[in-house]
């Protein structure tokens, strides 16, 4: 609990934290009773100093909800677009602030009364705005944060090679891991040439029972810094008509391989007080996903394993992060027998997880996926959500598999 607070409330000054327990309170308390529970003919809001009774109030009151959610949002992850959002939002409360008594009392009175409460809020505005550098989020230099070596599963095509073009441009060695080696080899050469970094390619099969030994086998002899768990495939279909081989290899390869990997090389971070471990879950691992079920269900374990060793390792100075994907434009929609759909890029999701690594345990990488993800786990119906679920998948999966 007190991890938790100390989580809540560091690395920001005490007035953006009484800002941010204000725009809480407003988002998770007051909106929603003033919206449910008030008796609409007591209901009264203002907005640029207009104040608005009954009906109209209500309905002006939502997207104050929604504001003060976003804000309360804003303040705990430092997002970028809260340097324009707060002043802009405080400047509004300045303004109404300001003008409301004039128009409600008239004469010196409502103008005294706007001045006095109105120049608070003109000086929070004006305290946001010199602030606004708090919400530039500086990812800084990762070889100093976790060390001078990467090992990198699923290397050599999509998501892995963009993490391993960008840890290789903040100048950290890699170790390249997947099945093909000849793609690996290609990667290693325009790392290194482009890059000037140390490169070992490690071409294993980490779904066969000794595959991730053997890659912690071969870099027992470096101080692995991060271990990007990237490594995973999917498999489109319904359960009955699906091959028991190659589910087997699903979940060997998204849950044992990390399992076992960081198991091998988290404690080595551990002892040296710095470290990084992301893995690759995916935003199917939120909700069942019919039609890709086991998939789903290994991306849920990984969702659950990350989220847990970020609470246990956080104190011993290793941060671990769980990428939580949506569909992106990779080999993954063919090797998992999917029907071709649209998605981001590769290095668009590498990105999000560089820049949330160390500041929270999960990052959705998209704010429409973030958006889907959390309406459908936190506030649909289980059942709804599996119909829901079922539906959307429908039109991924090639029928035969259906
Ligand atoms: N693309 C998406 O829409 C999406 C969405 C959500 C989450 N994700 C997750 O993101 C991660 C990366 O996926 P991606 O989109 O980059 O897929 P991808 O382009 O298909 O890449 C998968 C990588 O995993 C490697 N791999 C597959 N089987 C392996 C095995 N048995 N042993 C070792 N390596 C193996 C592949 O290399 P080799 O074939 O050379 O072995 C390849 O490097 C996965 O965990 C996936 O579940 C992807």
């Amino acid at each position: 609990m007190s991890e938790w607070l100390h989580d809540l409330f560091s690395g920001r000054p005490w007035w953006m934290n009484l800002a941010m327990v204000f725009c809480g309170f407003m988002a998770f308390v007051y909106m929603p009773w003033d919206i449910f529970w008030k008796p609409v003919e007591a209901d009264q809001e203002v907005w640029f100093g207009v104040m608005f009774t009954g009906w109209a109030a209500k309905l002006a009151a939502v997207p104050h909800w929604f504001v003060y959610g976003a804000l309360a949002y804003g303040f705990r992850r430092r997002r970028s677009w809260m340097r324009i959002a707060a002043p802009l939002y405080s400047a509004q409360v300045a303004i109404g602030m300001l003008l409301w008594p004039n128009f409600q009392y008239g004469s010196w009175t409502g103008f005294l009364l706007g001045l006095i409460s109105g120049l608070p809020f003109a000086f929070l505005t004006l305290a946001f705005w010199n602030a606004r550098d708090h919400f530039v989020h500086k990812r800084g230099s990762l070889r100093e944060r976790y060390g001078d070596w990467a090992v990198i599963t699923g290397a050599s095509a999509g998501i892995g090679l963009e993490f391993a073009r960008a840890l290789a441009r903040d100048g950290i060695h890699c170790v390249l891991v997947a099945r093909r080696r000849e793609k690996l080899n290609a990667l290693a050469t325009e790392l290194k040439e482009q890059f000037q970094v140390e490169v070992r390619v490690e071409a294993a099969d980490l779904a066969s029972p000794d595959g991730p030994d053997q890659v912690a086998d071969a870099v027992a002899d470096i101080d692995v810094g991060i271990l990007v768990n990237n490594a995973g495939v999917g498999y489109a279909g319904r359960f009955d008509k699906q091959e028991t081989g190659r589910l087997r290899e699903m979940v060997n390869l998204n849950c044992v391989a990390p399992v076992v990997l960081t198991s091998r090389l988290l404690p080595g971070m551990r002892d040296r007080g710095r470290g990084a471990m992301i893995v690759s879950g995916s935003v199917a691992g939120r909700q069942p996903l019919p039609l890709h079920g086991i998939y789903s269900a290994t991306k849920a374990f990984d969702l659950h394993l990350g989220e847990a060793l970020w609470a246990e390792m956080r104190a011993d100075g290793v941060d671990v992060l769980v990428l939580e994907p949506g569909p992106t434009l990779t080999e993954f929609q063919q090797a998992a027998g999917e029907l071709p759909h649209e998605g981001a890029s590769a290095s668009s999701v590498v990105n999000a997880a560089l820049d949330a690594l160390g500041q929270q345990p999960s990052v959705v990488a998209g704010w429409w996926n973030w958006v889907r993800a959390n309406l459908a786990s936190r506030f649909g119906s289980r059942p709804l959500v599996a119909y829901v679920a079922r539906h959307i998948m429908e039109r991924q999966t090639p029928e035969e598999m259906r």
